[in-house]
């Protein structure tokens, strides 16, 4: 723990970026299994939304492990300090007055929780990207499903690993019922319906 440490006020405020940028900023917190589609929707929104003039960042789960998050591995407490540190790292995007979208797992709810504490209530936005189990398997993009059912991987969500799904997300994209980009049609009339564009 830090001690001495001084917070220092920012010249620039949230709402200065805000209004430069002429839109709302916040993060849309996508989470679902491995395979369900969090990255390709959240990608394709962000793509979406760029062509729109709108200034987005993506942050996904497998590129953080690889720098940030790279002293991380897949027992509760390391999910747990995953999902914290990019809930921190999310926060200062929306401080900067981005629309970032986050793909992460984050199988656990209280998780979650903390980082919708840490923002305002128009500033997180819980989109359960829902996919049944058998689907993801049946994908299995990286072919990491077949070698969590050999054993091969411990603690796989899903299958060793628990996932509990959100209760009352803002948001809920059925990736096995739409297409990309009808996902992102549903996401980008959410935007519209709140006029943060
Ligand atoms: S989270 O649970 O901490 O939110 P995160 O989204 O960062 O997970 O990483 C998940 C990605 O790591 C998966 O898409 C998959 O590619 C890979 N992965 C490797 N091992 C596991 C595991 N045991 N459980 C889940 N995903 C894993």
């Amino acid at each position: 723990m830090s001690t001495n440490i001084v917070w220092h006020d920012q010249a620039l405020t949230k709402h200065d970026q805000r209004i430069k940028n002429k839109h709302h900023s916040a993060v849309f917190w996508f989470t679902g299994l491995s395979g369900s589609g969090k990255s390709t929707v959240a990608n394709a929104a962000a793509k979406r939304l760029h062509e729109l003039g709108v200034n987005t960042y993506v942050l996904d789960g497998d590129n953080i492990r690889h720098g940030l998050n790279k002293d991380l591995g897949f027992s509760d407490e390391d999910r747990q300090e995953n999902i914290r540190r990019i809930g921190e790292v999310a926060k200062l995007f929306v401080d900067s007055g981005q629309l970032v979208f986050t793909a992460f797992i984050s199988p656990f709810k209280e998780d979650r929780e903390t980082v919708r504490q840490l923002l305002e209530q128009d500033e997180f936005i819980e989109v359960f990207v829902s996919c049944p189990l058998e689907e993801c398997e049946e994908r299995d993009p990286k072919g990491l499903y077949k070698k969590a059912r050999n054993g091969e991987i411990p603690e796989f969500t899903g299958i060793s690993s628990p996932y509990e799904a959100p209760d009352a997300p803002e948001l809920i994209l059925e990736t096995n019922r739409y297409s990309v980009d009808e996902c992102v049609d549903q996401l980008i009339n959410f935007i519209k319906e709140n006029n943060w564009l």
